[in-house]
């Protein structure tokens, strides 16, 4: 097909695997014999925005199908209360689904779907999950680890797009790939930001104006950090971050770390690694906010 052909599709929306798989399956024979056709594959807890829609439009791009996930999943809320408040907005999320050119299909299972039976498997990921998110957030990557492992299954997908806005989740999804020897590429892509510098994510639309004007504050600082980090101690600058945030009365540090990109260890001098990247999570009012700055990327590690 020539690219200034545009293919008119009507978007695909499918609620069980079985007519997933079917759909799925009729779409595959349309490409050509030999090869079948690619899968693209984008796993979200819906309330889309912009930072969900770059990963769909890349899956379109290097894929001849890309299949979107909305499902809020249980098993990885260490929390009930930001479970309940998780905002749910389907009508929304096919309207900027339908707005993307290309194939896209739309996987919106209920949780009998993923989880016939509840699933009790246990991951060992190492150090990687028990610093950062997974220290305050005990549980959490094995839900996304259990969740991301059954859609991969489900959609069986050449390759899935992960943002980096959550980091260590990106980490863990490759290390369980590398575990569970699964045949998919994981293509990490860089944070969709507001103009005033603040990472897109759902839970921003539970911040009151006040607070989500304050919360720009986050990125500002880290950016800001990210220009004078050779000039200061890794310590020093920790606390500078720290200290410029919590300045602010509506915003909490809950951590701020430094670490290496691939083993995600805290480093203690600008010399321990070539690629250094630095997590952070801070609470405004209820909501928990995390975003992160590189300090160093060497292009020759694929993260
Ligand atoms: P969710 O928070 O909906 O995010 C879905 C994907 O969108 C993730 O890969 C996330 O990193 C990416 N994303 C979110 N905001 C982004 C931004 N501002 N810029 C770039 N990418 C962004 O992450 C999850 O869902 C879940 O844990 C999931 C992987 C779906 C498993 O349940």
């Amino acid at each position: 097909m020539h690219a200034e052909i545009i293919e008119l599709i009507i978007m695909e929306i499918y609620k069980t695997v079985s007519d997933l798989q079917q759909g799925l399956a009729r779409l595959r024979e349309q490409g050509p014999k030999e090869q079948g056709r690619t899968i693209g594959f984008v796993p979200t807890m819906g309330a889309l925005h912009e930072g969900h829609l770059v990963l769909v439009r890349r899956g379109v791009v290097e894929n001849d199908i890309c299949v979107v996930s909305i499902f809020v999943n249980p098993t990885q809320f260490n929390d009930r209360n930001d479970l309940a408040k998780y905002p749910r907005t389907l009508e929304r999320d096919v309207e900027l689904l339908e707005g993307v050119e290309g194939t896209v299909v739309l996987f919106a299972p209920v949780e009998q779907e993923i989880y016939p039976e509840p699933d009790t498997r246990l991951f060992d990921f190492g150090q990687l999950d028990k610093v950062m998110e997974g220290r305050f957030r005990p549980g959490h990557f094995n839900g996304v680890a259990q969740v991301v492992s059954r859609l991969f299954d489900i959609v069986k997908p050449d390759k899935a797009y992960f943002g980096e806005k959550d980091f260590q989740q990106l980490a863990i999804i490759r290390e369980m790939v590398r575990q569970l020897q699964i045949p998919v590429e994981i293509v990490g892509c860089p944070i969709v930001r507001e103009e005033d510098g603040m990472a897109l994510s759902s839970r921003n639309a539970r911040l009151s104006c006040e607070e989500r004007e304050k919360s720009a504050i986050i990125s500002q600082t880290l950016l800001k950090s990210s220009n004078f980090a050779d000039e200061i101690s890794v310590v020093d600058l920790k606390k500078w971050v720290t200290d410029k945030i919590d300045e602010e009365p509506l915003l909490k540090v809950e951590y701020f770390d430094i670490c290496d990109a691939v083993t995600l260890q805290s480093i203690q001098d600008w010399t321990d690694s070539q690629n250094i990247i630095g997590c952070i999570a801070v609470f405004c009012g209820e909501v928990r906010l995390i975003d992160n700055v590189w300090y160093k990327n060497s292009s020759s590690v694929t993260l």
